[in-house]
This record gives structure tokens, sequence and C-alpha cells, in this order.
């Protein structure tokens, strides 16, 4: 494997090979595997689970690590194509990148999103550029558009959980935030639970509908797999006999980079927050699912986030044994 960019990529087959490397290595630990190999980790925002996930994984694999972030002590980091560089910053990241890379076997990048133009974004321009100067293998850590180490992780939760794939309901909802974030997880999760063969709804209050060719791509993968994608503002119908609820919030993609126009559309949707009630027309062992961060009392109640349903914690581990498997098939004896 030589890029980790997307779980769409892999097709299904490579996806149930992963998720068997990640179990076989959660049970039974390789702690020599990837001796002597090394991962470069460029973060070009902030993380806590992705960061620690990925040196704690490659340390249980035999393997080392070493981390690059503009906050770091290195030189100012000019991102910006075509820039006259006569400012703070002394480095750019055309070579920064190949530079880094070189030093390791393979290399992690969390790219930002742009988050002015929606078709920039959607075409992971950023991420693309910054791959396209690395020579070794690559492991997207999370770009504008897709975040396949969270979708990994998430698909093996649900395994680990016998959550039903054919006939299980997954619910992607937005959920209040005061800011408008990125379409990266959302994008990725609702391809994911396409791909895992389940009934996939998106629940969102208009004006925050995911892009066109997100849902197309989405409903394609279901097709696929002999699930469904279908897209509603429809609360109480969305939550009918869910055995998921995914909560997420995103930019809206009516007003996509005009923060003003965002806020307006946002303001009055406090109630967007998964609470108890959420649950009570759901299936009976219905699970809270998020990536983390996750802001308490703004996007989930307390009682949610802290109670039984919720696999956060879960999620969050699985990281680590995803990401595991990723770089076993990527530099190790797999394939
Ligand atoms: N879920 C996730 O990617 O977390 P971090 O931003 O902390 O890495």
């Amino acid at each position: 494997m030589q890029q980790f960019y997307d779980l769409a990529d892999c097709g299904a087959e490579q996806v149930d090979k992963l998720l068997a490397t990640a179990g076989r290595l959660q049970k039974h630990p390789e702690p020599r595997a990837l001796e002597g190999k090394v991962l470069s980790l460029l973060f070009l925002s902030p993380s806590l689970r992705t960061l620690a996930s990925f040196q704690a994984g490659m340390a249980r694999l035999g393997g080392n690590t070493f981390v690059i972030s503009p906050d770091m002590s290195i030189h100012g980091l000019e991102t910006r194509p075509g820039i006259v560089m006569d400012g703070e910053a002394a480095e750019h990241i055309r070579e920064a990148v190949p530079v880094i890379a070189s030093y390791g076997d393979a290399i992690g990048i969390r790219a930002f999103a742009d988050r002015r133009n929606i078709e920039t974004d959607i075409a992971d321009t950023e991420y693309k550029g910054l791959g396209a100067l690395c020579s070794t293998p690559l492991i997207n850590m999370e770009s504008a558009i897709n975040h396949p180490c969270q979708s990994l992780a998430d698909w093996k939760t649900m395994d680990d959980l016998a959550i039903p794939s054919q006939s299980g309901k997954f619910v992607l909802s937005w959920a209040y935030h005061p800011r408008a974030l990125p379409l990266a997880v959302p994008s990725a999760t609702v391809h994911m639970a396409a791909m895992r063969g389940m009934d996939v709804t998106v629940l969102r209050p208009d004006g925050f509908e995911l892009p066109a060719p997100i849902m197309e791509k989405a409903k394609a993968a279901a097709a696929r797999s002999g699930g469904s994608v279908t897209e509603t503002d429809d609360r109480q119908q969305a939550l009918e006999g869910a055995h998921v609820i995914y909560a997420k919030s995103w930019s809206s993609t009516r007003h996509y980079g005009d923060r003003i126009g965002d806020q307006k559309l946002r303001t009055g949707l406090e109630d967007w927050c998964i609470d108890d009630p959420w649950f009570e027309t759901a299936d009976r062992d219905c699970r809270f699912m998020h990536c983390l961060p996750v802001r308490r009392g703004v996007v989930v109640s307390d009682r949610v986030l802290d109670g039984p349903r919720s696999v956060v914690i879960q999620e969050a581990q699985n990281r680590m044994y995803a990401q595991m498997a990723v770089l076993y098939h990527m530099l190790g004896s797999g394939e």
C-alpha cells in the first residue's frame, strides 16, 4: 500500500483486510513488526488523538516517529504559493514537505481546509498539492474533505459492538457548534457507513445539506454494498429505529466561506444538541458516536456522553489499532 487517502480507494476487500489486521494486532501484539522504520508526521492543524495514536501505534510495532508542526521551534512556515517571502516566514512548505518526507519511510500529513471555496475543498487541493511533493508512502491524517483513519476506526468500533451492517440504520446528525467546522468527518463518515452496507440518513437543518458530490459518492458506495443513503431535516422520521446516532457539526454549504451568512443560519439551532429524547424511538441498543473533540452541553448532553450509549472512547482507542493496520500493510510484510 503506497497511499491511504480515502476508504473509497481501498475497496471493500482491502478494508476487510485492514480490519482483520487491526483486530489481530489488538489481540496478538507484534512489537518488532516495523523495527527500524520511521514515520514522519506533519500536522498543519491541531490534534490530540491523531498525533498520540500514530505515535503510540508506531511504538507498539517497534518503529519510531517524529512530529513537525508550525507551533514548534521551526522557522516560520509559509504555505501560500507564489509568495515573495519578505515577511516573517523563512521556510516554505514546498521545501519543508520533501525534506520531512526524506527522513522517514512513510509520511502522515494533516492539512487544513481552505474553508473559503467549497470546490477547492471538495477537490482536496491543499492536501493533494502537499502529497505531490512526497516520494514516500503517504497517509491522510485528515484533509479538507476526508478523514479515512477516523472512518476505519469507526467501522472497527461498529464491528466490535456487533452493530448490524446490512439493515443497520446509521444516522449522521448535524449538531450545533458556535463555529463553522470542516466537512472532512461528515464526508468520510457518510461514505464509510454506506460502504459498510448500512441504511444511512443524513439529518441536518435546512442550509446544511452535504455537498452533492459527497452524497453522490456515498450513494454509489451504497448501491455496491446493498445499503442506502437519504438526507432529511425531519428529526422524528430520521431517528426512528436508529442503531447509531453519529453527531458532527459542519459548515453551512449554502454559505460556505461566508462567516456572517453561516453564523446567521446557525443562530437559533442550539436545540440540535444530542440528548436523551433523541433516543426515544431509536433502537433499544442505539449507540452514540462522535469523532472527538466534542463540546459538552453544546453538541451533546453530559448524560448522553457519559451514559452507556456512548462509544466515543472506543472509537478513539480504535484509531490506534486501525492506523497500526495501515502502517503494517504499508511498511511491514502485509500487502
Ligand atoms: N478525531 C480526531 O481526528 O481527533 P484529533 O483532531 O484530536 O486528532
